[in-house]
């Protein structure tokens, strides 16, 4: 069976940047450390008042296809993932496939495009999507333009306000992928939750504390549902496990959860027991439910400490990370960067055809709810290609906000207020927005 999954990756920031712990903190009258530490963050990025999910998704597209050399007639499927789309009828795919067509001979008439939403899960569900379009014999020698693009943005004084966000992410599905293979095992944990909503609004309704648990809830079921399928995972099997992360501080949570899941009956929780003198829980051993789960967060809270557990997460889950510290949430875009963040720093390492064949543990999840883990192998192009990223020049480049010039530009970015505010960055060759109904045009 031919190979199929991601072939190329691009990344596309908002260009400009919140500083966390210096700018953020001092106004909200926190203790800095709250961010950097608790929450896990650094800085958030933004979008100017010229960039939109368009024109990020657009953006990174473009230097996709230049970078491939793939024109209009070899994309058969664009998919756009977002939970920050402005048009309820028109899918933001036929937006940036309209960008694209300024820019290249050809067009995308041919294309089939749509788009997803789950939340933050959509972005996984459209590479799922694109992944069976072409198991299924239907793409005609043509790759799928798979895009994530959010401008995850809170209402000014919820508690989500810092861990805001822009982005987009680009990525071309195809066959003999040169990036990760995936494979048909999934586990999903799914059910209807109220804890992330957004319904006719811009900015969502948020149980945030809840929204914690419901996230470490349907990922352990997807988990269990994933083994069901694919085996026990073990945990010399995975070299590292991006998250979904809305802020590291959650997958610091779901790392803790994952591994006492995987080393659950294995020689490593005999090895465990050994440093920190006892076993996991076992339900059978409690009289209630609530005794048993009592066990295990007294469990969880020693098994932080050992050695065994510290070693894998700087190894597995610390290096996921990386880029989103610096950029915030990107909802949709935020397990792609996770991914592109591992693969950075397995390249970092020096790691090279050794790291070909050796599998990512991917864990999405969207409010609502739903997870979903599956593994990636990958693929000797791998290097090559996370080497391309260009995403360290642009995070250099991003224009450092004031605190009322990020106000004024959360207010431009706000459906209902019409504010007008000087650009704070200079356009360069690039698509940006230009107002509704001259959207879109390239400079
Ligand atoms: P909060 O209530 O302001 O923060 O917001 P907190 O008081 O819970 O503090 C956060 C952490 O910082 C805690 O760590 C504190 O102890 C620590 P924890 O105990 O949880 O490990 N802390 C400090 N550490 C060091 N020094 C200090 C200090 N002070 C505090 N001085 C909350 C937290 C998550 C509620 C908020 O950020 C929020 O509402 N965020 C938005 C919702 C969210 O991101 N939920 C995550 C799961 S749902 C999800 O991922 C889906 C999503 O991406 C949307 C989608 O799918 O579409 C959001």
């Amino acid at each position: 069976m031919t190979a199929v999954g991601i072939d190329a990756i691009e990344i596309r920031t908002g260009k400009l940047r919140l500083d966390l712990p210096n700018t953020f903190a001092p106004k909200k009258g926190e203790d800095p450390e709250k961010y950097t530490k608790g929450l896990g963050l650094e800085a958030s990025s933004f979008p100017d008042v010229y960039e939109d999910i368009v024109t990020m998704g657009a953006n990174a597209a473009k230097r996709l296809m230049d970078r491939k050399g793939i024109a209009p007639e070899d994309v058969g499927r664009i998919d756009v993932a977002t939970e920050s789309a402005f048009d309820h009828a028109k899918p933001v795919s036929t937006y940036i496939a309209g960008c694209l067509e300024q820019v290249y001979d050809g067009d995308f008439r041919h294309a089939n495009k749509g788009e997803r939403k789950f939340a933050c899960v959509a972005g996984t569900q459209a590479i799922d999507d694109a992944y069976n379009w072409i198991r299924a014999g239907r793409n005609r020698g043509r790759s799928a333009l798979v895009i994530a693009t959010d401008t995850a943005l809170y209402e000014r004084g919820d508690p989500g306000e810092a861990t805001q966000g822009a982005g987009a992410v680009a990525m071309l599905v195809d066959e003999d992928p040169s990036i990760v293979e995936l494979s048909t095992d999934q586990g999903y944990g799914s059910m209807d939750e109220t804890d992330f909503l957004k319904p006719n609004q811009q900015f969502p309704s948020v149980d945030g504390k809840r929204s914690v648990q419901v996230y470490l809830s349907r990922m352990r079921e997807a988990l269990e549902d994933y083994e069901a399928v694919a085996g026990p995972v073990g945990v010399e099997d995975v070299s590292y496990a991006p998250f979904h992360t809305p802020f590291p501080g959650m997958v610091r949570k779901a790392g803790l959860f994952a591994y006492r899941h995987i080393t659950r009956d294995s020689p490593v929780e005999d090895e465990i027991a050994a440093a920190i003198g006892r076993r996991q829980p076992r339900e059978d051993e409690y009289d209630s439910r609530e005794a048993y789960e009592e066990a295990i967060r007294e469990y969880m809270d020693e098994l932080k400490g050992a050695e065994q557990y510290r070693e894998w997460y700087a190894e597995t889950i610390e290096p996921t990370l990386e880029l989103s510290r610096v950029v915030g949430n990107w909802y949709t875009g935020s397990v792609h960067l996770a991914r592109a963040s591992a693969l950075r720093h397995a390249a970092a390492r020096g790691l090279d055809s050794e790291f070909v064949g050796r599998r990512l543990l991917v864990g999405s999840y969207g409010s609502g709810a739903q997870a979903e883990i599956h593994a990636e192998t990958v693929r000797d192009g791998w290097r090559e290609e996370i080497e391309a990223l260009d995403i360290d020049d642009q995070l250099e480049s991003r224009y450092d906000l004031a605190f009322e010039e990020y106000e004024q530009v959360h207010d431009v970015h706000d459906f209902d207020k019409s504010v007008e505010v000087e650009e704070l960055t200079a356009p360069e060759a690039e698509f940006v927005f230009t107002g509704w109904g001259r959207m879109n045009e390239r400079t």
